[in-house]
């Protein structure tokens, strides 16, 4: 069930039920329905209700949609940036088909733009949780952006400091962003492959990729609706997966999924390596930058690795490929250039440091990259991800092979 279909039924239900029948003049909105705080709305599939909630010790009222065989679970909040502090709010339909939210003295606390309802009827401003059939990621007409942000804490929902969004810099990727900018990043979508994402295939639900030309967004459908599942990023950054089984939630998987997750865990040209030793190691053709040259800030960025001497572009003439990885971040990214004309150009500029094809079937696509290689990481043995890269080294690294 989706989205669409969600909002419609809440907007039909305001409109058609039974709730108190009142027209009431509040300054230029006229009230048709309206619910107070104690009073919830039903969806028609039974499977969410819309009201009044609270979290801990705080007088802060929020509206929003929870479960209804679970109201624990709260999936989305209206006025997450501003709490009503008694319980006297109230959410209308104003006759324009915008629902309103009130606070005692009629003040408009949270309003749906008439947009929202007629022209895209999904969630344009989810919460912390993607439920199927809600979209995460570009209008590409309008650039505007549908993401995630966490609950500052268990006890507040207002926006945390994690969020999860599509990078659309070059190829699209998923990222998890921090106070300090990436803190998690997948590979480009390629396909319908993501590198560095736990995703496997499951019996539960489907994921979609869509990139039209007006729209790029990912979503999820549950094979039948007897599954009940989502996403969700909690306070300290991290995406579960979870599904409803019989009695309480169960995590399918959750990301980043191990340390070689946490972006450019190894430092620059680096590859990460879970469960070997040392964990992180210098790509072919690159040595560890003396421990007193390290950068201090912070571990992220200080295992840096360096060109191996000599680090002239004339000898960097050869491609070494490298199988099953994560690919680096800031691609470049050219849609008609065939593997073949993307050799020939990252030889040609000395700051190409390496290329791979964008077309998992073999057709045209070229990425690049330009300058150090950050965030690399071989696929974990229980997954299947990972790309091939083709790195750009001096001829002495590629022994009898020059690819
Ligand atoms: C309504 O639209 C305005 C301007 O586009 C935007 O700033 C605001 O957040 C929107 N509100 C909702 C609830 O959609
Ligand atoms: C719905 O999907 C679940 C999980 O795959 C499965 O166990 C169940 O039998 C399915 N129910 C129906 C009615 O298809
Ligand atoms: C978020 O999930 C991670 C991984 O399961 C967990 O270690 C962490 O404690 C969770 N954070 C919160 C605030 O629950
Ligand atoms: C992509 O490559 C083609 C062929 O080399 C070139 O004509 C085109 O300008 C490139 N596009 C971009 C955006 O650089
Ligand atoms: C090499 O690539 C970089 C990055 O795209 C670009 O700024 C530079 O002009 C290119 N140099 C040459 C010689 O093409």
């Amino acid at each position: 069930m989706g989205c669409f279909l969600f909002l419609i039924t809440f907007v039909g239900t305001l409109f058609f039920s039974s709730i108190i029948n009142l027209s009431v003049a509040v300054d230029t909105i006229s009230l048709t329905q309206f619910i107070r705080d104690g009073e919830t709305l039903v969806s028609a599939s039974q499977s969410f209700e819309l009201g009044f909630f609270t979290r801990g010790n705080s007088n802060n009222r929020y509206l929003g949609l929870w479960y209804k065989f679970d109201p624990s679970t709260v999936v989305w909040v209206a006025n997450r940036k501003k709490p009503i502090t008694d319980k006297q709010g109230m959410l209308v339909m104003s006759d324009d088909g915008n629902l309103v939210l009130l606070s005692k003295d009629k003040k408009i606390i949270w309003s749906t733009n008439s947009s929202w309802v007629l022209e895209n009827p999904s969630f344009d401003y989810p919460t912390d949780t993607l439920l199927a059939g809600m979209k995460l990621g570009w209008n590409l007409r309008t650039g505007f952006e549908r993401y995630l942000t966490s609950w500052r804490s268990a006890h507040d929902p207002s926006p945390g400091d994690f969020s999860l969004r599509i990078d659309i810099h070059g190829l699209p990727q998923f990222v998890i962003t921090g106070g300090s900018g990436k803190e998690v990043r997948s590979g480009p979508w390629i396909g319908r492959q993501i590198d560095g994402l736990p995703l496997f295939s499951n019996l539960l639900y489907k994921a979609k990729f869509v990139h039209e030309q007006d729209e790029l967004y990912y979503t999820f459908e549950p094979f039948n609706n007897t599954v009940k599942t989502h996403s969700v990023l909690n306070q300290s950054g991290t995406l579960h997966r979870l599904v409803w089984k019989t009695t309480e939630w169960s995590s399918l998987y959750s990301w980043p999924f191990d340390p070689c997750d946490n972006y450019a865990q190894c430092g620059a040209n680096n590859n990460c390596r879970i469960n070997k030793t040392p964990i992180c190691e210098c790509l072919k053709g690159f040595i560890p930058k003396a421990e007193d040259e390290w950068d201090t800030q912070g571990l992220s960025q200080s295992r840096k690795c360096i060109e191996k001497p000599p680090s002239d572009c004339l000898s960097r003439e050869g491609f070494l490929n490298l199988q099953a990885i994560k690919l680096p971040d800031f691609n470049w990214y050219n849609s008609s250039m065939n593997i073949k004309e993307c050799k020939a150009e990252c030889l040609k500029n000395c700051s190409c440091r390496a290329y791979a094809s964008s077309d998992v079937s073999g057709g045209s696509g070229c990425l690049m990259w330009f300058g150090d290689l950050i965030d690399i990481r071989e696929c974990p043995p229980q997954f299947s991800w990972g790309r091939d890269i083709f790195l750009r080294v001096p001829a002495s690294e590629l022994g009898n092979f020059v690819i």
